[in-house]
């Protein structure tokens, strides 16, 4: 119920600008978010750096509304590219193809979105970085695979989200792995109808599971994102039993989510990644991030009223 509320309130832009106003709001989502500039995300992943962790950087703004919009996103990913080089960051960035203009193709072929993707992939490759292709509600999966399908034969930079909660996913898995696509694996944080999601937790974990393993499987290089550390613990035993090194893969977990897991498996000498948002647009994925854990809005809750 609480889930479902704050889903609704990411999409709500009357509740966006009534919390911003609140005082303590900003104040309550630095939890998850790096900060409002560039400047600030980099201080964060030289921290997480110092920690021994790799980040992946996410330029907060989604369904932007104006090809405009879209081509200034593209642009400030491409500065977050340059910052990454000079700064020489442990840092891929991660993009949403919403903010790269998805919604707003004159003829349906996603053509502006498809070259404002390129265009940072291109970059990435020259680098040598990487661009990890978030996936957002199922709306956008067919289309936002497709993309990175396609562009994958020219580009190995660029890598898919699978969402274990989709009943689809297992075959999306078997056709990026064909292509040779890198896969994050997660459970998946959009409000969907039963007929396409997986209704409940455990079979969500169970799928998760069955995913997971057709990754290590593949032995091509995949992400594993999630908190929860019963899947954290079937991962590593997965991939110890067939052999693969800790180097093989990685495992990705959100900032400010699960610190103690997060030094732990750096610790026992694994590869991890940290999502670090940053940027002024932070309110959806703030309200995604209460409507995944209920005890997160009432910490919220305290700092705003603080
Ligand atoms: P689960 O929700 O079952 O949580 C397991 C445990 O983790 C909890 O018991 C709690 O201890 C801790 N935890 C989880 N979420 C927490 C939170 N918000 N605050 C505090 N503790 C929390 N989704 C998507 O649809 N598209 C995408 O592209 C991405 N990208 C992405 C990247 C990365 C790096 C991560 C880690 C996650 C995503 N997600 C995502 C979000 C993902 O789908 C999912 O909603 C969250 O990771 C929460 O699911 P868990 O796997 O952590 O399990």
């Amino acid at each position: 119920m609480l889930r479902q509320f704050f889903l609704y309130l990411s999409r709500s832009k009357k509740a966006q600008r009534l919390l911003l106003s609140a005082p303590g709001a900003q104040r309550a989502a630095r939890q998850f978010i790096a900060g409002e500039t560039l400047a600030q995300a980099v201080a964060v992943v030289r921290g997480l750096e110092a920690r021994g962790m790799l980040a992946t950087l996410d330029h907060l703004g989604e369904n932007v509304t104006s090809l405009e919009q879209a081509a200034a996103a593209r642009d400030e990913y491409l500065e977050v590219l340059r910052e990454i080089v000079r700064s020489k960051l442990p840092a891929t960035i991660s993009v949403k193809l919403s903010q790269l203009g998805m919604d707003l193709s004159r003829d349906k072929s996603d053509d502006d979105c498809r070259r404002n993707l390129r265009a940072l992939v291109e970059c990435a490759q020259q680098i040598g970085d990487f661009v990890e292709v978030d996936m957002e509600g199922s709306a956008y999966t067919d289309r936002t695979l497709h993309i990175i399908t396609d562009l994958h034969q020219s580009f190995s930079a660029v890598g898919a989200v699978i969402q274990a909660y989709l009943y689809r996913s297992e075959n999306d898995v078997k056709e990026l792995i064909r292509h040779g696509v890198s896969i994050r694996l997660c459970k998946g944080a959009y409000n969907e109808p039963s007929t396409l999601a997986i209704p409940h937790k455990t079979e969500v974990d169970v799928n998760f599971l069955r995913l997971m393993r057709m990754l290590v499987e593949s032995r091509l290089y995949h992400r594993i994102a999630t908190h929860d550390p019963s899947i954290v613990e079937a991962t590593r035993r997965t991939a110890g039993e067939l052999g693969l090194s800790k180097d093989s893969f990685e495992f990705q977990m959100l900032y400010g989510v699960n610190r103690a897991l997060q030094q732990q498996l750096v610790e026992d000498g694994y590869r991890l990644r940290i999502y670090v948002p940053f940027g002024r647009a932070w309110f959806p994925y703030f309200m995604r991030r209460l409507a995944e854990r209920p005890a997160n809005a009432w910490f919220a809750l305290r700092s705003v009223l603080r």
